[in-house]
């Protein structure tokens, strides 16, 4: 066949006979094109990013993972490929071999590395058609979030998407390095095992071969990290996946992974240094950021105290005073009652607050109540001229004010919000407050990182009813000096736990487990395991324990959370490839969906639901 006989490009792309990419290979990525290879041939390949005609003349961005390059199409330097780029369509796939020109004074892009040339088309391959994309690739698309889930191809094509994946995979490989030169072995837990207790439901995997039994997904793979120990590798680390059926929320996902690592015969000093160093190398690597080391220190007991949550963002500079014992006998009811009740008075003051409109107080008092689950907000205002201006101020008395006043620095122009409550309540609703006030107000240092190891977290916590449960889980140690209270006083026993938090979000948490089956069996006891439910669901832990386990323990960073900071974006499903939503589907890939009904005779499954519709 000669060459006039040939069916144009075009015409067979729109036949959907398309050009092959033969043996034309690219000799460069786009983002790659620069002023230095002016007058030479290169040839590129990618996606039209947008076509445009300008008299004659076609122009084309086009787009690949490095960058984006202009093609010129001119009649003058190839009839046929200027006759082709006419059909070129948005995300068509291209290939083109041309000579590099520097462009026109006036059409130079100093903000692109691209911006002083453009490629002069000799030859144009169309390998492949598209549909138009349903939004503009682009940083910005201006689109439901649903639409781009839906959509998660064109979606993943966005530049900060692919800069989260970028900084991902720096990642991966920053930790990995550290450690395996610290002398940790990767070693894969497997995802089919036994429940294990991290707080949240479990998935579930049905057995074909043991028809009406269960394999759960692992919520992290906290005890087979534990045999590790015990089967003496000593230094253990893996970028695992976990599952968890909870509540999902920005920074949540129902499967989501962890740099989960565990270490033997170490104290928390030595898991802390592993992890500042995999912390500061790993932000190093990734992004280029240099956190300052080392990584100060603050006890649960401290932060809870000061800011209200075991997170705190300490650029936040409000902090809550306590005043409990100055509200003991108050004659204000409110307050008075819930402090017999074994309740707190905590109080969040803003200095220097005129700014703060009585308009807007009102809005705040039902934020807390409707949003929060506050049963109130109470507040004082101190007027330029001293006078406490307050709805609650009266029932107060001159002592208990000048308690107030000494205790929280009150001044003129100070605000005071007060919550009284039980203490996990009180702190929740102030704590949320001084960090969207202080934000509002400005009142925040520079500092761009704030980093925090939270130590000493209770054991125990108090339920509803009464009764205890974990903290963390069920298998962190407790401070050997508070080993003697488990006996008496459980709810005082400090645990080994410590967190690592970052920008107010929690990226981490571990701790020293317990290496002594007896102290694990009476810790068991406490959180209302009887000894039969403890053997079924923990014997083949207890049972390792006893084959010689030595001390141990360790740590989980929660990855996804730590890509999210370091890309600078505000959700987890920013930085998953393929995430899910808020109600946990894939909108990409339609699931969860509906199985035949086969599938679930061979796994001894019916389903009421579908039964229900049928
Ligand atoms: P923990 O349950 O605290 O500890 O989990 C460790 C870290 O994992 C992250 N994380 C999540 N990230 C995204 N979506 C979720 N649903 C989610 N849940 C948790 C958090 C959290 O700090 N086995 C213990 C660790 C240990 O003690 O060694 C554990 O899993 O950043
Ligand atoms: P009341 O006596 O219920 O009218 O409340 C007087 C003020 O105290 C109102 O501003 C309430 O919002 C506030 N208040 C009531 N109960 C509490 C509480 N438990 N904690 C904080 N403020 C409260």
């Amino acid at each position: 066949m000669t060459t006039e006989n040939r069916p144009s490009s075009a015409e067979r792309a729109a036949s959907g006979d398309l050009d092959a990419q033969g043996s034309l290979r690219r000799s460069h990525a786009c983002g790659d094109v620069t002023s230095a290879l002016v007058d030479q041939e290169v040839v590129v390949a990618g996606w039209v990013h947008r076509r445009r005609d300008h008299g004659g003349v076609v122009f084309a961005d086009l787009r690949d993972r490095r960058g984006v390059v202009q093609v010129v199409f001119r009649p003058d330097v190839s009839t046929e490929a200027h006759a082709r780029a006419d059909h070129l369509r948005s995300e068509f796939v291209i290939l083109v071999r041309g000579l590099v020109k520097p462009r026109s004074e006036d059409t130079v892009n100093p903000n692109m590395p691209t911006g002083e040339i453009e490629v002069h088309a000799s030859e144009l391959r169309i390998l492949n058609t598209a549909t138009p994309p349903p939004f503009a690739i682009e940083d910005e698309t201006g689109v439901d979030e649903a639409v781009r889930l839906r959509h998660r191809i064109h979606d993943l094509r966005r530049p900060p998407l692919q800069r989260a994946m970028e900084v991902r995979h720096r990642l991966y490989q920053s930790v990995r390095k550290t450690l395996s030169d610290r002398e940790f072995l990767e070693i894969e837990t497997p995802m089919l095992g036994k429940s294990t207790p991290e707080g949240a439901r479990d998935f579930l995997v049905p057995s074909r071969l043991q028809p009406g039994s269960f394999y759960a997904l692992p919520q992290s793979p906290q005890i087979l990290k534990q045999l590790l120990m015990v089967a003496g590798y000593e230094k253990y680390f893996q970028i695992a996946r976990c599952f968890r059926d909870e509540d999902l929320r920005a920074d949540r996902q129902l499967e989501f992974t962890q740099i989960d690592l565990e270490m033997s015969f170490v104290g928390v000093e030595e898991i802390l240094d592993v992890l500042e160093d995999v912390t500061a190398r790993g932000f190093a690597d990734a992004s280029g950021i240099e956190l300052a080391r080392p990584f100060p220190r603050m006890t649960y007991e401290e932060a809870m105290r000061r800011f209200g949550s075991d997170k705190p963002d300490t650029r936040v500079l409000l902090e809550l005073v306590d005043l409990t014992e100055t509200f003991r006998t108050t004659e204000f009811r409110a307050f008075r009652s819930n402090v017999d009740r074994g309740g707190v008075v905590k109080c969040l003051p803003i200095r220097d607050a005129e700014g703060l409109s009585r308009g807007e107080i009102d809005r705040l008092e039902k934020f807390a109540k409707k949003e929060l689950g506050a049963k109130g907000l109470a507040w004082i205002r101190i007027t330029a001229d001293g006078a406490w201006q307050s709805p609650i101020a009266k029932f107060f008395s001159d002592e208990e004010k000048s308690q107030i006043a000494e205790k929280t620095g009150a001044q003129p122009g100070t605000v005071l919000f007060f919550q009284a409550d039980g203490a996990a309540k009180a702190n929740a609703v102030l704590s949320r407050m001084r960090e969207d006030l202080g934000r509002k107000l400005g009142r925040v240092d520079g500092r761009a990182w704030d980093v925090l190891f939270v130590v000493d977290f209770p054991l125990f916590e108090a339920e509803e009813d009464g009764s205890l449960t974990y903290a963390h889980q069920p298998f962190v140690a407790p401070l050997d000096e508070d080993l003697a209270l488990l006996g008496e006083a459980p709810e005082r026993v400090r645990g080994t736990h410590y967190d690592l938090v970052i920008n107010g979000v929690e990226l981490g948490s571990g701790s020293l487990r317990n290496h002594r089956s007896d102290v694990q069996r009476q810790i068991l006891e406490i959180l209302g395991y009887s000894k039969a439910d403890s053997e079924s669901r923990f014997g083949f832990l207890l049972n390792a324990l006893d084959a010689g386990a030595p001390p141990h323990g360790g740590f989980a960073f929660g990855y996804d959370r730590m890509v999210m900071l370091l890309a600078g974006v505000e959700s987890l499903r920013d930085v998953i490839a393929f995430p899910k939503t808020q109600r946990g589907q894939d909108l990409l890939m339609d699931a969860p969906g509906p199985v035949d009904s086969s599938q679930l005779r061979e796994l001894a499954l019916r389903s009421v639901v579908r039964e229900k519709s049928e």
